[in-house]
């Protein structure tokens, strides 16, 4: 039976490198996107070309309904294909507010948190009983758990809930055998971080801000996220993996 890794918010971004590292693995996949459709679809293509199996599964995690219809779909497809082995789920899907501390409406904050938390903790809750004994349950934190940025606080918030998910759910799960732990990007070079990594300033930023002087691509993500999931890291859980190239040392 083929082993599948389900990757959240993989239209884009590290979930999309993720998903390119996890089919070089040699995990099928179920992925899942929310707006871009079509990128959705031109990974799936790519990926099925080195021969590995690709499901797709669209849900808006801003909503209770949303999240709600996800796990409806990703149930009713694990039910039906007696085939699919699940063996690791990475919550990447996520967001940011637009606003600062003082701007941030009750909607944006429940928006975020929505996203962010809300939609990993019920996604697990729903589909632990499918994953394999030696599963893997990978979640998306950030350096702004450890970093002060005051103008992404309602955000950096939400990376602390999954930082506490993270090390309470690997000993909720842990004898089971399933491992539980995030990995803690800094300055990653994607579409949420274009705007203002993209200029001079943002250059000098990202410099200023890591021991290596300079921003992380996805991949560099994808590469921890590969070890998390894989054999070699049996025996790590409840672990934060902090990936920001050194910053604020
Ligand atoms: N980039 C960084 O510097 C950085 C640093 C630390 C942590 N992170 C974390 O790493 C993860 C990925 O970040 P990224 O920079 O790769 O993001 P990104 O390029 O903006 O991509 C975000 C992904 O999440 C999906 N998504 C966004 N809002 C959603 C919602 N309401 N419901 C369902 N899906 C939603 C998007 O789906 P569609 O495109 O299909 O709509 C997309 O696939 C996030 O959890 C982020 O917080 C990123």
């Amino acid at each position: 039976m083929d082993q599948y890794a389900l990757v959240t918010g993989a239209s884009r971004g590290i979930g999309k490198a993720v998903a390119f590292q996890l089919a070089k693995d040699g995990f099928n996949l179920l992925l899942h996107y929310n707006q871009n459709t079509e990128k959705a679809n031109e990974l799936k293509k790519e990926i099925e070309l080195s021969g590995r199996q690709v499901k797709l599964i669209q849900g808006d995690f801003n909503s209770n309904e949303g999240i709600e219809e996800f796990i409806e779909k990703a149930r009713k497809l694990l039910n039906k294909k007696k085939d699919i082995s699940l063996h690791t789920i990475v919550h990447n899907a996520g967001h940011a507010t637009s606003s600062g501390f003082g701007d941030v409406n009750f909607n944006e904050f429940d928006q975020v948190f929505s996203a962010n938390v809300k939609a990993p903790y019920f996604i697990t809750q729903s589909l632990v009983d499918f994953l394999v004994p030696n599963g893997r349950i990978i979640n998306l934190s950030s350096g702004v758990t450890r970093i002060a940025f005051p103008h992404m606080m309602i955000y950096a918030m939400t990376k602390g809930a999954i930082n506490t998910m993270t090390f309470t759910l690997a000993k909720e799960l842990g004898a089971k055998g399933i491992t539980v732990n995030s990995v803690m990007p800094g300055i990653i070079d994607t579409d949420s971080t274009a705007s203002w990594l993209h200029t001079e300033e943002g250059q000098e930023n990202a410099k200023n801000m890591s021991a290596l002087e300079r921003e992380g691509q996805p991949e560099e993500i994808a590469n921890v996220i590969s070890f998390l999931a894989s054999e070699k890291a049996s025996f790590i859980t409840g672990h934060n993996v902090d990936v920001t190239g050194g910053s604020q040392l």
